[in-house]
């Protein structure tokens, strides 16, 4: 698959697009999105982290899992490189509702949470995924390029994501992908006071 290829399966399967309304705020809030950034790549690695612990009978999530925590910690490295560059620094920001809002509606217990755990994965590095292309024309260079290089690698991590909840699940996840897609589609379309990486429609700035 060529890299407009990933895209094009991205946005098909993402309930919507990034509204125009948060570009134009990431674009006047540059700082915040680097953080937040930053912030969003080492919760990646922790995700992944997390589930190399609880699932060590499972090879192809611990080799998966293992080579994604990885990635992150690189873009996590990157970011920050990119911050200090900039004279940004890094402080305390707080987490958007976006990740907690698809993790409360995850299942509790067994395969359905594991299932539910990989579906929100995808979902999350899918909207990443999808937010990099959307803003990278907006940027600088430097920024620019950052960006699209990102687009291969998150790319995979959704795909990866999907894979091994299509294989673990007994059953097709096709119900369950449909109720994420539409979850987050309402976070991403409702408005959102805090401006982060993941949020809504920016409320009146
Ligand atoms: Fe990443
Ligand atoms: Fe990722």
């Amino acid at each position: 698959m060529n890299l407009d290829e990933v895209l094009a399966e991205i946005d098909a399967f993402l309930g919507c697009e990034t509204p125009q309304a948060w570009v134009d705020e990431a674009l006047k809030q540059q700082e915040i999105l680097l953080i937040d950034h930053a912030n969003c790549e080492k919760k990646a690695a922790t995700t992944a982290m997390n589930l190399l612990y609880k699932h060590i009978d499972r090879e192809d999530l611990l080799k998966k899992m293992s080579q994604l925590a990885r990635e992150e910690l690189l873009h996590f490295e990157q970011v920050v490189n990119i911050m200090k560059d900039r004279g940004i620094t890094y402080r305390h920001v707080s987490s958007s509702r976006y990740a907690a809002g698809m993790r409360d509606a995850v299942r509790k217990g067994g395969v359905p949470e594991l299932i539910d755990i990989l579906i929100v994965g995808a979902f999350i590095e899918a909207r990443s995924c999808e937010r990099f292309a959307k803003i990278a024309p907006y940027l600088d260079k430097q920024l620019e390029k950052f960006y699209r290089s990102l687009l291969r690698s998150e790319g995979r991590h959704y795909k990866d994501y999907l894979t091994l909840a299509q294989q673990y699940s007994d059953e097709p996840i096709e119900a369950r992908v449909a109720f994420f897609q539409q979850l987050e589609r309402e976070l991403i379309e409702s408005p959102d006071a805090d401006f982060r990486f993941h949020s809504g429609v920016p409320t009146a700035a």
